[in-house]
């Protein structure tokens, strides 16, 4: 395939294709911020206080990746996708065409983007923003030393792990075949894997990790987690053990997913819903077609870790 650059020459673009390229932003509901700030502080986020908000930004890196407000319960409250300029009125002629009202934003968060629900109701933005998915394949630090020096750091002065970027978020959703069909018709996500109509993995069409959003089957929307991206499996642990200390001990890890291969350890969030650690995930480039499978569900979760917490696929959004 003849790959076309955007303005920036160094941003891929599948040619004549209409999809978002990335995720942008998340709004989370939690009925105190205080417990945000903490919990995603600790995680080695850059958790900024403006006005009644928090926004979570990464540690050397410009874009604000969510933001945190307070209500009565918690809720993934909107998901906004990020996608190229020119493609903007496209996605309105789309949208229109398939009979989808155009919403207006909420307040606070005006902008230039499309608003709309998705299949399960959930709130969705398409708006034009820099393309903060992978150009390539995030490089990878699971280096080893030299003989004749210390590998390992004392635990009093093991470094702040400080993930660079968000990479995915897995909701629930009621409908994994609906969501498929949503995700692909309308945002122009393709699908990577699946395992029966049990989880879904989706990526966007211009360079993108082997999921940018995934979806678990349960009986309501729902959060069940952010990915963040680390360099190394050491980091991985590092933060496990730094959310240890901190007194965020529930979880899931270490461990190593079949689908996506990526490297994990998930945290508890005070919500019940988690936080992932997440290294070394396949990559999807703007010119290859990924062979989406169709997998066993005891074939395709991980390859090793401990065992799950019983309760790792509950829906507490749907609960309260
Ligand atoms: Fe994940």
């Amino acid at each position: 395939m003849t790959q076309i650059r955007h303005l920036d020459r160094a941003i891929p673009r599948r040619p004549g294709e209409l999809g978002v390229h990335s995720l942008n932003l998340f709004n989370l509901i939690v009925p105190d911020v205080e417990d945000a700030r903490k919990f995603y502080s600790a995680f080695g986020l850059d958790v900024r206080e403006e006005g009644d908000a928090l926004h979570v930004h990464t540690k050397g890196h410009t874009h604000r990746w969510g933001t945190i407000v307070e209500g009565t319960r918690k809720k993934l409250n909107f998901i906004s996708f990020g996608a190229f300029e020119d493609d903007l009125p496209r996605f309105r002629e789309r949208l229109q065409d398939k009979r989808i009202d155009l919403l207006d934003p909420p307040k606070g968060f005006e902008s230039n983007g499309l608003w709309f629900r998705d299949h399960d109701g959930t709130l969705l933005e398409i708006c034009v923003a820099e393309k903060t998915s992978p150009n390539e394949k995030s490089a990878i630090d699971n280096s080893s030393c030299p003989p004749g020096v210390q590998g390992a750091p004392s635990r009093s002065k093991a470094p702040l792990v400080t993930p660079r970027r968000l990479a995915h978020v897995l909701v629930f959703t009621r409908d994994v075949a609906k969501a498929i069909r949503f995700y692909s018709d309308v945002l122009g996500m393709r699908l990577s894997d699946r395992s029966g109509d049990m989880i879904a993995f989706m990526h966007g069409i211009h360079g993108s990790d082997h999921h940018m959003i995934a979806f678990l089957k349960s009986d309501a929307p729902g959060l069940h987690h952010f990915s963040w991206d680390v360099k190394s499996i050491n980091e991985i642990g590092l933060g496990a053990m730094q959310m240890a200390d901190k007194g965020f001990t529930a979880g899931w890890g270490l461990g190593r997913h079949v689908l996506g291969s990526n490297f994990f350890h998930y945290v508890r969030d005070p919500w019940g819903s988690y936080a992932e650690y997440s290294s070394d995930i396949d990559y999807i480039p703007v010119d290859r077609d990924w062979p989406s499978g169709d997998h066993p569900a005891e074939d395709s979760f991980y390859v090793w870790g401990p065992t799950p917490p019983p309760d790792f696929a509950f829906n507490h959004d749907a609960a309260g």
